[in-house]
């Protein structure tokens, strides 16, 4: 097949972690016969010093043009003057915003050779095989704010979450599909004994779960005690759906059950059009230029590219199983390597992960 694809650096790692992503979805075209055609554009902080803008309109446009786009990161301290007009992030949410990314899957998988780097005990991991599924252009993020100034001279902010039936709909559809696809079980995350946006969200759900997906377990749970849930008993999860803030939350706490960030990969889809790829940590700047960030998160992110935009599951499928076999034979960055065990760089590991590839 034929497929443009738009590559987002970003600041930070992201340059150095795309780059082997680029190098991974190269080897998956040579080696299955198809055509990627790529063109890097700027977002977040490095587009604010070029362009004045995080999302300039030609990043913008490609995007619109293509027919997926794997970020890197944005952000770092350069940007962080609480005063500057703009910021990094602002090109991120509104790039979703644009593209109607409304779903944001995160997989999160406790892969039995890493167990060992997780914070949590080997018990408890053990099993692991989460999808969150994100509302992304929806909720408190988006929703009306503002900041009044008072008498006294103290100030007052709001910010408020919406959610309409269709835009529940829409993001549980998703959820419920994967989890057909999966191992049938889905949960949704509210705060319904005290948000009315959160009873919007368990109604909707109901009706829908029961009209077109009743061969699915179902089940809700509060977020307060998903959080707790979350760290105690991961492995009784399958499919977790839930709002844009409390799955921004619920997911960092998720990504902690693997081990580390730079090994989990994101997509953010919408009905149509491109969707949107990245690993889920930053920008790194601690580490940025270094040539140690893990790969891995990103290369994972593209397999995700391959299977949800393109189609390409038995691409997707080698990536993965490339990625699986890499870290089985023991090869670790720093950031996933156990203490004394020696650690590979960011270029090392994306070319173990092509060799693998061909085999
Ligand atoms: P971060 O995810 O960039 O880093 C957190 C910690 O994890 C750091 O110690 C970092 O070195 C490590 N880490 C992250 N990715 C890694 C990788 N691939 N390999 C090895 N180690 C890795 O989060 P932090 O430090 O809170 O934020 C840094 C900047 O990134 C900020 O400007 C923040 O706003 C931005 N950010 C951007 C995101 C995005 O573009 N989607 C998401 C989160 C943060
Ligand atoms: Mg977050």
């Amino acid at each position: 097949m034929n497929a443009r694809i738009v590559l987002l650096p970003g600041d930070g790692i992201g340059p150095e972690v795309t780059a082997q992503g680029r190098k991974v979805l190269e080897k998956v075209a040579k080696t299955f016969g198809h055509t990627f055609e790529f063109s890097t554009h700027a977002i977040g902080g490095n587009a604010i010093d070029d362009f004045g803008d995080p999302l300039p309109e030609a990043t913008l446009t490609a995007c619109r043009n293509s027919d997926a786009i794997l970020l890197g990161a944005v952000g770092g301290p350069k940007w962080d003057d609480p005063n500057a007009k703009t910021r990094p992030e602002a090109g991120l949410l509104r790039i979703r915003k644009e593209l109607g990314l409304f779903a944001n899957l995160r997989p999160i998988t406790a892969q039995e050779c890493l167990i060992d780097a997780s914070p949590l005990k080997r018990e408890i991991v053990q099993g692991t095989d989460i999808l969150f599924v994100r509302e992304l252009t929806g909720g408190i993020y988006f929703g009306e704010s503002g900041l009044t100034k008072n008498a006294d001279g103290s100030e007052t902010a709001f910010s408020t979450a919406t959610y309409s039936t269709h835009e529940i709909e829409r993001v549980v559809r998703i959820a419920a599909i994967a989890a057909r696809q999966r191992s049938g079980h889905l949960t949704m995350v509210d705060k319904a004994n005290v948000l009315e946006v959160s009873r919007l969200w368990r109604r909707v759900t109901e009706r829908l779960i029961r009209a077109e997906f009743p061969d699915l377990k179902y089940d809700v749970v509060l977020v307060d005690a998903m959080a707790m849930h979350l760290i105690s008993r991961p492995s009784t999860f399958d499919v977790v759906v839930t709002s844009n803030l409390f799955g921004d939350i619920l997911t960092d706490e998720g990504s902690m059950l693997p081990g580390s960030m730079g090994l989990l990969p994101s997509a953010s889809i919408g009905s149509s059009g491109p969707g949107l790829y990245e690993p889920i940590h930053g920008s790194a700047p601690d580490i940025a230029g270094k040539g140690v960030a893990n790969p891995l998160a990103t290369i994972l992110a593209a397999a995700m590219l391959l299977r949800h935009s393109l189609k390409l599951e038995s691409e997707a499928k080698a990536v993965e199983t490339a990625v699986d076999q890499v870290l089985a034979q023991g090869f670790r960055t720093r950031d996933i390597a156990p203490k004394g065990h020696p650690s590979i760089g960011t270029e090392e590991m994306g070319q173990q992960v092509l060799d693998a590839l061909k085999s």
